[in-house]
């Protein structure tokens, strides 16, 4: 951590976590009654919560992972999304669920939104465990939401600052000293 930046409070505990989660997944259940469903985690963010949301699931489901980055080092999104990792196997008629850590400017979901539906699966939702609406700019809105978070930046529970802090069972934010 940089020296003039502290941990805020806790924004969403462990609990508060664990019960949305099985929300969500009772809500994905019942959308999906009798159908499959491919669950495609964005690396890395979304791995932790990819993992216990499936859990939560009792439709068939199979998983997979993407790598994405936006080109250029500013912590605005730059706009254009490469690739690093792409799926292990093809989506073409399967229901689809994109599984990503936070939606903020929405650029990497509207590519990738755009990309996939180029391989023509059956459906395709998006589901975010937090959402930061104030800072959209690309034309997103999300199928499943855990929590709107404020325009703050997160850690915690998958997300990172630097690669760190993904390992925190709960959600935080950095501040000023
Ligand atoms: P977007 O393209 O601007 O929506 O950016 C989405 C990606 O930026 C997310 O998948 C995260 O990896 C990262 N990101 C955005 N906001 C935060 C944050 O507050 N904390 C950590 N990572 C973030
Ligand atoms: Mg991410």
């Amino acid at each position: 951590m940089q020296n003039n930046t502290i941990f805020g409070k806790v924004m969403i505990s462990e609990e508060q976590l664990a019960q949305r989660i099985k929300e969500l997944g009772k809500q994905i259940s019942e959308d999906y009654r009798g159908e499959e469903v491919l669950m495609i985690g964005i690396l890395k963010g979304a791995v932790l919560f990819l993992s216990d949301l499936i859990r939560e699931i009792t439709v068939d489901t199979k998983i997979d992972f993407m790598a994405v980055t936006s080109y250029g080092a500013s912590t605005k999104s730059s706009g254009v999304v490469r690739i690093l990792k792409d799926l292990d196997s093809g989506i073409e008629d399967l229901n689809v669920v994109i599984v990503e850590d936070i939606i903020d400017s929405g650029v990497t979901l509207h590519y990738l939104r755009d990309y996939l539906m180029g391989r023509k699966p059956k459906s395709l939702k998006i589901c975010t465990l937090l959402d930061k609406p104030e800072r959209r700019e690309a034309d997103i809105l999300p199928d499943y939401v855990g929590f709107e978070v404020e325009n703050k930046f997160i850690v915690g529970y998958g997300l990172d600052c630097d690669q760190k802090y993904r390992n925190l069972p709960y959600i935080t934010c950095l501040e000023e000293a």
